[in-house]
């Protein structure tokens, strides 16, 4: 076999792809890049929106074929052709959509394909066994006997990583694994990342959160429109540089407010309450809460994952029907229970779960996005083709969706402009009330800002939002109140001068002495 000139054993990179593209129908999503990891390094691969960080991930894992390129691994080709024999080269992966079997236990989810098999029959013993094994690595005890989707999509997506986890792996992928953990389950992941690290894994990190990046990464490299504009150690590359790298500007430009540091324009009309909802609750997930959202305003809903902000939020748009209360939406009662009644009354809700609630992958963007307009004027007012693309093209623009045209399948597109069809999908029906539910859950840096910015247009031209986030500083910059929640209980306001994430964080904290501290 023809060596490669005189490797060192500490040069030879864990992993080197060079020149890799990859062709889409009217994409290049990758045009030659070169890409390496190393062993005992985490290693951060960043990228705007559609930047091509997936499809990389992809080809290196066997998802796609590439169309050119040379991917070495411990110095050998490889070429795996599906994620299960890119597993067997010692590559193990969790993409960036969690892809697991709701309907299944967490141990079937955990052993899936590989069982320990006793005279053909699974061993389900063993396969038990191997799961909490698995789990115990990430520090987590399950009843791995239950059905996965009685947990969180936090608790699904550990159990997405103790899945990929297996022992022969010498490089982990991880695409956006965070974008559903709260603070403590990131902190448990990276502490099991950095253990993983010194035993001497590769470790790749996806992730728009540019705290987690820096918190974690050794290495940086960064991808634009498919080509590598380079690779830095993290100490040595500031955030603002690694933000005009991914934008492709000069740092010099950039002004605070696409490094997000720049507070949304104030505008607060103080009229009669648009959304009144009194004692809203349901036993066992959420104690009955009053909630008033006046006309231009915008109400933050913060607190920790599980504090019940998204049960709040079900409950005002009737996804889960309430067992207290009442919902009226400027003067119009809202049916408990029932979303069609509280779209009538123009309400709109875009969930933080867009693979569950959100899109449907068949569809084309233009179909994605046109969704819940289509639903306001029923089934005798519908809209015309023509009326459909030139609101889609609208839309394409206003939010900068990377797509070809509207035509595409919205599985085509990448994770984060999938989520930006979401929320045009509701804005485009105009709701008079909207609840934005984790609306920037894997966008990127320049796409976040573009949003905020939205939601700040909307709320200047009398739109209501009610906005949730588990980035508590994103909750503080763009609410003119914040309603804090912790334990499925409204805690009280934060308004003016005492809105700040310390003052939320010691509502918070104090919260949780009363629990435990009796
Ligand atoms: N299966 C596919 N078919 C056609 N085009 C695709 C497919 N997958 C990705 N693309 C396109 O390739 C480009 C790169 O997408 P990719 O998913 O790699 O982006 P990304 O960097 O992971 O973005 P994000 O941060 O939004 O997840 C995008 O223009 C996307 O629309
Ligand atoms: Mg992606």
């Amino acid at each position: 076999m023809a060596q490669p000139p005189q490797p060192s054993p500490e040069s030879t990179p864990l992993l080197s792809m060079t020149g890799i593209v990859k062709q889409f129908p009217g994409v290049r999503a990758l045009d030659g890049v070169d890409f390496q990891v190393r062993r005992g390094e985490i290693h951060s691969l960043m990228g705007q929106n559609g930047a091509g960080k997936s499809t990389l991930l992809k080809v290196l894992t066997g998802v796609y074929t590439r169309d050119a390129g040379q991917m070495l691994l411990d110095g050998r080709v490889i070429s795996p052709r599906s994620p299960l024999e890119a597993q067997g080269e010692g590559i193990s992966t969790v993409y960036q959509e969690v892809n697991l079997i709701p309907d299944l236990s967490v141990a079937e989810n955990i052993v899936l394909g590989r069982q320990t098999q006793r005279f053909g029959f699974i061993d389900w013993r063993a396969a038990r066994r191997q799961a909490d094994a698995a789990l115990a690595r990430l520090d987590l005890q399950l009843d791995v006997s239950a059905s996965l989707n009685s947990y969180s999509i936090a608790i699904q997506q550990m159990v997405a990583i103790a899945r990929a986890l297996d022992e022969e792996c010498s490089l982990l992928v991880l695409d956006e694994p965070t974008s559903s953990l709260d603070q403590q389950e990131v902190a448990r992941l990276f502490g099991v990342l950095r253990r993983l690290r010194d035993d001497g894994l590769g470790i790749v990190f996806v992730t728009h959160f540019l705290d987690q990046v820096y918190q974690i990464s050794d290495t940086i490299t960064v991808l634009r429109n498919g080509r590598l504009v380079g690779e830095w150690p993290a100490a040595e590359f500031s955030r603002i540089e690694l933000i005009a790298r991914m934008l492709g500007r000069d740092p010099a430009s950039l002004t605070e407010a696409e490094a997000g540091a720049a507070p949304p324009s104030p505008v607060a009309a103080a009229e009669a309450a648009r959304l009144v909802a009194h004692q809203l609750g349901r036993r066992g997930q959420l104690q009955p809460v009053d909630v008033e959202v006046g006309a231009g305003e915008v109400l933050g809903l913060g607190g920790l994952l599980g504090s019940g902000r998204t049960e709040l939020a079900r409950l005002l748009f009737g996804l889960d029907r309430a067992d207290s209360g009442r919902v009226e939406l400027a003067g119009r009662a809202v049916r408990r229970g029932q979303p069609r009644s509280a779209i009538a009354a123009g309400m709109g809700y875009s969930s933080e779960d867009r693979k569950v609630e959100g899109i449907i992958p068949e569809l084309s963007v233009r179909e994605n996005l046109i969704l819940a307009l289509a639903s306001k004027r029923g089934l005798w007012r519908r809209l015309g083709r023509a009326a459909q693309e030139a609101l889609a093209d609208r839309y394409i623009q206003a939010l900068g969706i990377a797509t070809p045209d509207a035509e595409k399948r919205i599985s085509e597109l990448s994770g984060g402009n999938q989520q930006k069809v979401l929320l045009a999908r509701w804005l485009a029906a105009e709701p008079s009330l909207l609840i934005l539910d984790e609306p920037t859950r894997g966008i990127d840096v320049g796409a976040k800002a573009e949003i905020m910015a939205l939601v700040a247009d909307l709320k200047a031209r009398g739109m209501s939002v009610v906005f949730i986030s588990s980035e508590l500083e994103e909750v503080v910059r763009s609410s003119d109140r914040i309603m804090v929640l912790c334990d499925r209980a409204a805690l009280g306001e934060l308004r003016g001068e005492s809105k700040t994430e310390q003052a939320m964080l010691a509502r918070i904290a104090s919260a949780h002495q009363e629990v435990s501290g009796g």
